[in-house]
């Protein structure tokens, strides 16, 4: 038998793999029927197609949810972990309640994860190149259903892809949305469903249009709070003499990041405090550091933040406290204002951020210690 796993295939530029779909030998699937009250044992489909009736609620209704995590190659290539797939697998069972769908039992998440990695093994990237096998596992209402109820059956499958880092590692500017709430107040918003995503496409390309990497939201009800990026958690980072301080937003309308919460144990072993609460928009100017946080960004910092100001948001608006409105992170100009966290001209990360990334990065590629029991070997 060839030994495991087989070394990385010399069809892809490793150094510069980027963020795009690129075909794999196949993923892995597992149906559910309500006849049987069980999701079957997950088998290997050599296709990244699926048959779907066109009438299924996931097409229809976007009864729908997904996840993201990655695998990587440990020093020596000759090892392959998966960080942290429990919790994938409980986010999921989250998600699932949000759209009627039966929870897929974390023993069979695993399963499923581990096949799918394992029979795609030649495309998890070289050790230490920056890239990773990204994980996307999906459920979703599969047999045809007309009405609005849940249908009988239902799909779990794995999908791998080798990727680099969503935004780069760059620091990125941020926009944030007043035209457009991300998720009700009561709403689906701490669901990773499709539903919370296609609807930021248009703003997110308007934001790009307009030289933003990336969209931050706040709270719908008042537009006050932060909430998160489209595309990872928010961590802020205070800091007062030696004492450091991440700050998360506490919101029911966020998706529980697990590279926030793997990043927020890092900066306690640093000896860092950590304060989930909910953060004001007008607190933005005292934070240090600003980073986005999640599986497919990593860590990006984020270099500056800004906000439009109209009739609608004059209200909030920086200028309307004294003393955000003469903190020096903060620049008016054109109807808009902006914290800035990192000048312009300055490429690399701040000194918090690169810390937190480095211990995150050791950990997920072998080279530190896995003292949190993140690793998964496969
Ligand atoms: C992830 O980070 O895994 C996500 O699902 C975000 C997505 C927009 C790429």
């Amino acid at each position: 038998m060839a030994p495991f796993p087989p070394p990385p295939v010399n069809t892809i530029d490793w150094s510069n793999v980027g963020f795009r779909v690129r075909e794999v030998n196949g993923h892995v699937e597992s149906h559910y029927s309500v006849q049987t009250g069980k999701w079957s044992p997950p088998t290997f489909v050599a296709d990244p197609y699926m048959r779907i009736h066109g009438m299924a609620p996931a097409l229809n209704y976007g009864q729908q949810a997904y996840e993201g995590l990655k695998a990587f190659r440990l020093p020596g290539d000759d090892k392959i972990a998966i960080f942290r797939p429990d919790r994938n697998a409980a986010r999921l069972q989250h998600s699932a309640a949000f759209i009627s769908i039966p929870p897929v039992p974390t023993d069979l998440f695993l399963e499923a994860v581990k096949a799918a990695v394992a029979l795609n093994a030649e495309f998890v990237p070289p050790h230490a190149t920056g890239a990773a096998m990204y994980i996307r596992p999906q459920i979703y209402g599969s047999s045809a259903q007309l009405g609005l109820s849940p249908p009988d059956e239902y799909t779990f499958c794995v999908f791998v892809l080798p990727t680099g880092v969503y935004h780069g590692s760059h620091p990125v500017k941020a926009l944030i949305m007043d035209d457009f709430d991300r998720a009700a107040p009561n709403g689906t918003g701490s669901a990773k469903v499709g539903g919370n995503y296609a609807p930021v496409l248009r703003w997110s390309d308007k934001a790009r249009n307009e030289g933003y990497g990336i969209t931050l939201h706040l709270d719908s009800r008042r537009h006050e709070e932060v909430d998160e990026f489209s595309t990872s958690g928010f961590i802020g980072a205070l800091v007062d003499g030696e004492d450091v301080t991440l700050v998360v937003p506490d919101s029911k309308a966020v998706i529980d990041s697990i590279t926030s919460v793997s990043i927020q144990d890092l900066g306690r072993s640093f000896g860092w405090k950590v304060e989930k609460r909910p953060i004001k928009y007008s607190e933005l100017p005292n934070f240090t550091e600003v980073m986005a946080a999640g599986t497919a960004a990593a860590l990006v910092p984020i270099r500056s933040i800004t906000r439009h100001i109209t009739d609608a948001t004059s209200s909030q608006s920086l200028a309307a406290s004294a003393e955000a409105k003469a903190h020096p992170r903060v620049v008016f100009q054109d109807g808009q204002e902006t914290v800035t966290y990192i000048a312009e001209g300055v490429e690399d990360p701040g000194a918090l951020c690169s810390k937190l990334l480095a211990k995150l990065q050791g950990i997920q590629l072998g080279k530190l210690a896995d003292e949190f029991g993140w690793r998964f070997e496969v």
